[in-house]
């Protein structure tokens, strides 16, 4: 099994906000960019654009929450949280899916470490993910982030997170990455170098 390490030059790069239901055209357009095997993956399964059109359309429902990965303004990687309906303690579900060619670079572990904190910050007590079993790059990831994994088939894993209360150090992960990207993003449209600088 050949492990790659995430190079620190590009792991520095990656900023994560989150995504409005204003940028869903966004968030579409990022399924586009995934391969075969990498939609397969994502979903479980072969899907279609007409699909994707109205999952898209699904997302942003409710308490739902996604959130982006960007390195030079560019979105590489989706993470998206679905709260489960009825549970107490608040549960929630999670998925991840990064562009083919920026895989294995760490824009889903900084994907899963924001989406824990921000989970965190809002009470909620555990995060499901569910992956195919041969996914052995998910499985790593869960595992780091010390899921406790379980084997529903042959097919499927299926992982919990369980999340403690609300740290300063989520907090600060939220608040500080948010700010970091909304700062970058007005200094690529110039606006703070017109207005600052
Ligand atoms: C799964 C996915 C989201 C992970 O994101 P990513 O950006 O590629 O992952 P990262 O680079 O942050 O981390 C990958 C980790 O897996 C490890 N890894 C890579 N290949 C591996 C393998 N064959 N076996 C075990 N670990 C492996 C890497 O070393 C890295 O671990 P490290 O951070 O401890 O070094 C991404 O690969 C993807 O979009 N895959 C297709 C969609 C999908 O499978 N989604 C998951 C279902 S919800």
């Amino acid at each position: 099994m050949t492990m790659h390490s995430t190079a620190p030059e590009t792991a520095t790069a990656i900023t994560i906000r989150r995504l409005w239901s204003s940028e869903r055209d966004l968030f579409r357009s990022h399924f586009d960019r995934l391969d075969p095997a990498s939609r397969a993956m994502r979903f479980g399964a072969a899907v279609h654009d007409s699909f994707l059109d109205i999952y898209a359309r699904s997302a942003f429902a409710g308490g739902n929450m996604v959130f982006g990965a960007f390195v030079d303004g560019e979105l590489l990687g989706v993470g998206e949280v679905k709260l489960l309906a009825n549970s107490l303690p608040i549960r929630a579900e999670a998925a991840f899916s990064v562009v083919p060619e920026w895989q294995d670079k760490g824009v889903g572990d900084a994907l899963f470490a924001r989406i824990i904190a921000a989970l965190q910050n809002r009470g909620v007590s555990s995060v499901l993910l569910w992956c195919r079993s041969s996914n052995h790059r998910m499985r790593h990831l869960a595992d780091k982030h010390n899921a406790e994994l379980n084997f529903t088939g042959s097919e499927e894993t299926h992982g919990e997170v369980r999340l403690p209360w609300p740290m300063p150090s989520s907090i600060i992960e939220e608040v500080y990455g948010e700010a970091i990207c909304y700062t970058n993003t007005l200094w690529r449209s110039n606006w703070l170098k017109r207005n600052v600088a």
